[in-house]
């Protein structure tokens, strides 16, 4: 009997714990199911194109050099630093033939990293150990055999066609002006804006086919004023005013009024990620290892989730909720499409789990190839280059040895890298250490332990609490906007485009009332021709008469506009000696490193040749460019009056009444050293104003030495123009 009602309650008990799980299974998948329809309400195509769609336009358009190029090409590497390295334990005749073909640099003694990464960390898990240690072996080969291979291609091959330039117009023209013996080193060839001149519409907009979490450029520390507004054209990731120097407008300093931060990005990505950012840096209550970590790390904590999610939560039930504040509401975007865009990526956090570390490491190890890799070897130091090397095999930044509570909470997927809607832009590899300045890093470190990914951390940290100060004392207040800003088509072609003219007189409107006493344009001078980019500077600073608007932005393109920034540009390549191209010494001479990064790593980096080339060369030649970027400001002034008279047939407004007016630059482009992990190299920070010179403030004018280069004179290179002078019409 005992046994009978023990049976028939175990029973009773079973069955309760059934029917109990059965309802708790249906609660959960209501829930799940109404979080998917509420998603599904909120969410609008980001693209027309899936991801996978997207990532193959974006492969044709910059076209991918990042494939395996096979196992033979391997093997033929492998060999050739076999025979190298045979050679110099010979000695004698055979190493110095090899060093006649080569260059002194094949003899560069670069470590392997195979097992002291491994020592140290371990292949991480969920990635294969077979493929990430390839991976590195390859790195390890393309450092030992550039740059010096592909000059011993060019010498062999003499002078090539200038076939890497990247406009088929570009090609045509260097071609003719080749044979007419009318083309010399220090000529800009500039197809996007000749044509627009001649009246031909041209297209050379920055691709819309990438999502980006971070920039791919550092930023150099430029001035902005307390008390008056900055716009940030194409801003990305709010790393121009995490590195500015904020002071006091002359009159307002006892004030103290807060500088009011205006920026406007076509992509909706970055418009919401950092909406999130800034929301998370003005909670003093939030860790500033969270933003870090939510900034450039591919993997997060669950703490981190917890504070991003509780933002996107507060963001979505205010600022850009609809039927809120509509004023706030109607400037936010272009159009309410674009709005909704921004949303879908707030709800779609809001609603989905972020993935496991295991997914978000093999996707992130996906996106690298060889060259990405190869950088690392440039570093001296073991603990960097290890350091440096899990950095890049993994994307995990913010949670190695900083915080120990970090290392003990439970990791997951970075969510705006790795959940996103299935209509958003592909991710391209980035890497962090390419948006901060090495020579930084580099003065920072403490002592030979401390790894530059340390420093890294630290560095961002300190300069994230300088950021989350002044918001909360409310000296900086941001605002971000998602809107486009188009050029205005050829003056003969305006008035079949009253859509476009109208998109262009509204943003410029909108900016134009800000009265913005300094704009920050990315680069997006590489993405606009010349004079058109000019002119929607003019038109954006018009308002500002009593104090002129200072502009700043740098061009990352100029190079490939820029006859003589290859070396197959150069008359001489076939005779030149091995010491002038393979250490460009003398023009290496030139390039001024700090001890501090001269102890840090190699600088160009084991990179291919061109780079290595013209980043010594580029001091010499940019003057050249800054010639052109002001004669295409003075164009634009001169053309203004036509464009004038279209712009008053569409009634375009105010805007048909801008001025022209004086142009000044800073003479000298700001230069940091570039990252050897990258191949972006010779970025060119501008600053200018088109106002005499006297309305520049000496502060802006001033080019801190540490990071520039000496200017020196490359064999047959055009007279330097008097850059001294670019200033007055
Ligand atoms: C010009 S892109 C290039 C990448 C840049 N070097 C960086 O590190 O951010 C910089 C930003 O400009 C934005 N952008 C590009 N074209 C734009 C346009 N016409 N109007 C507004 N933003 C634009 C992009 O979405 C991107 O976030």
């Amino acid at each position: 009997m005992a046994v009978t009602t023990i049976a028939v309650n175990f029973s009773w008990f079973s069955v309760n714990r059934i029917i109990f799980c059965f309802l708790a299974i249906l609660v959960k998948a209501r829930e799940k199911l109404m979080k998917v329809t509420a998603l599904q309400s909120s969410e609008v195509p980001i693209s027309a194109m899936t991801t996978k769609q997207q990532s193959h336009m974006l492969k044709e358009q910059v076209g991918s050099n990042s494939d395996d190029p096979g196992e033979s090409y391997w093997c033929a590497l492998q060999e050739r630093i076999e025979s190298t390295e045979e050679a110099m334990l010979r000695g004698g005749r055979a190493k110095a033939l090899v060093k006649k073909q080569f260059g002194p640099q094949c003899f560069t003694n670069v470590p392997q990293l195979y097992d002291s990464y491994q020592l140290t960390y371990g292949w991480p898990d969920s990635i294969s150990p077979d493929k990430a240690s390839t991976l590195v072996y390859k790195g390890y080969l393309l450092a030992r055999t550039l740059p010096w291979r592909e000059l011993s291609q060019l010498k062999t091959n003499g002078r090539m066609a200038a076939k890497y330039r990247r406009h088929p117009k570009e090609l045509e023209e260097l071609t003719r002006r080749q044979a007419e013996g009318n083309l010399q080193v220090g000529d800009v060839i500039d197809i996007p804006s000749k044509m627009m001149l001649e009246g031909c519409d041209v297209d050379v907009a920055y691709t819309e086919y990438v999502r980006s979490n971070f920039a791919n450029a550092a930023n150099v520390p430029e001035v902005i004023y307390g008390g008056t507004t900055h716009v940030a054209l194409g801003f990305n990731d709010l790393g121009f005013l995490l590195s500015a120097e904020l002071v006091d407008s002359p009159g307002l300093s006892e004030q103290q009024l807060p500088l009011h931060f205006v920026g406007y990005d076509r992509c909706p990505f970055a418009v919401a990620k950092f909406k999130v950012v800034a929301e998370m840096l003005k909670d003093e209550n939030v860790p500033l290892e969270h933003v870090l970590q939510i900034w450039f790390s591919s993997t997060w904590t669950t703490g981190c989730v917890a504070s991003f999610k509780g933002k996107v939560q507060s963001l979505l039930a205010t600022d850009i909720e609809e039927g809120g504040n509509q004023a706030e509401v109607g400037n936010d975007c272009d159009n309410k499409d674009d709005l909704t865009k921004v949303k879908t990526y707030l709800s779609h956090w809001a609603h989905v789990d972020p993935v496991s570390q295991a997914e978000a490491r093999q996707q992130h190890f996906d996106l690298l190839s060889p060259d990405k890799v190869c950088g690392v070897y440039s570093f001296l130091r073991e603990n960097d280059r290890t350091a440096l090397m899990h950095y890049v095999l993994t994307g995990e930044i913010g949670l190695q040895e900083l915080s120990c509570k970090a290392a003990a909470e439970a990791l997951v997927g970075s969510m705006t890298m790795w959940s996103v809607p299935a209509t958003a832009p592909p991710m391209m590899h980035d890497n962090a250490f390419s948006a901060i300045n090495i020579g930084l890093l580099a003065e920072k470190r403490q002592g030979d332990g401390d790894s530059i990914v340390n420093v890294f951390e630290r560095v961002q940290l300190k300069a994230l609490a300088r950021l989350r100060r002044l918001l909360v004392e409310s000296r900086v207040v941001i605002k971000l906007y998602n809107k486009t800003l188009v050029y205005l088509p050829p003056a003969n072609a305006m008035l079949q485009s009253p859509a476009r003219v109208k998109q262009w007189a509204s943003l410029v409107q909108e900016i134009a009332a800000l009265k913005p006493r300094t704009m920050s344009w990315s680069n997006l001078l590489d993405y606009f021709p010349l004079t058109s980019f000019h002119d929607l500077c003019r038109a954006c600073s018009a308002a500002a008469t009593e104090m002129p608007t200072i502009h700043y932005g740098y061009s990352m393109n100029w190079r490939h506009k820029m006859y003589g920034m290859r070396l197959e540009d150069l008359e001489d390549i076939r005779g030149m000696g091995d010491k002038t191209c393979c250490t460009f010494s003398p023009l290496d001479k030139n390039y001024k490193q700090t001890n501090q990064v001269r102890d840090t790593c190699v600088i160009p980096g084991f990179l291919p040749v061109n780079t290595v080339y013209g980043e010594c060369a580029a001091a010499a030649l940019v003057p050249h460019y800054m010639a052109h970027f002001q004669e295409k400001a003075q164009q634009s002034a001169e053309h203004w009056a036509k464009y004038r008279q279209g712009l008053a047939t569409l009634d375009a407004g105010e805007i048909a009444s801008l001025g022209v007016g004086d142009f000044t630059m800073r003479p000298k482009p700001k230069f940091l050293y570039s990252s050897p992990l990258d191949y972006g190299f010779a970025v060119s920070h501008f600053a200018w104003a088109y106002a005499p010179k006297t309305c520049m403030p000496e502060a802006v004018l001033r080019v801190s030495q540490q990071y520039t280069r000496e200017q020196l004179q490359i064999p047959g290179a055009r007279k330097l123009p008097d850059i001294g002078g670019l200033h007055g019409r």
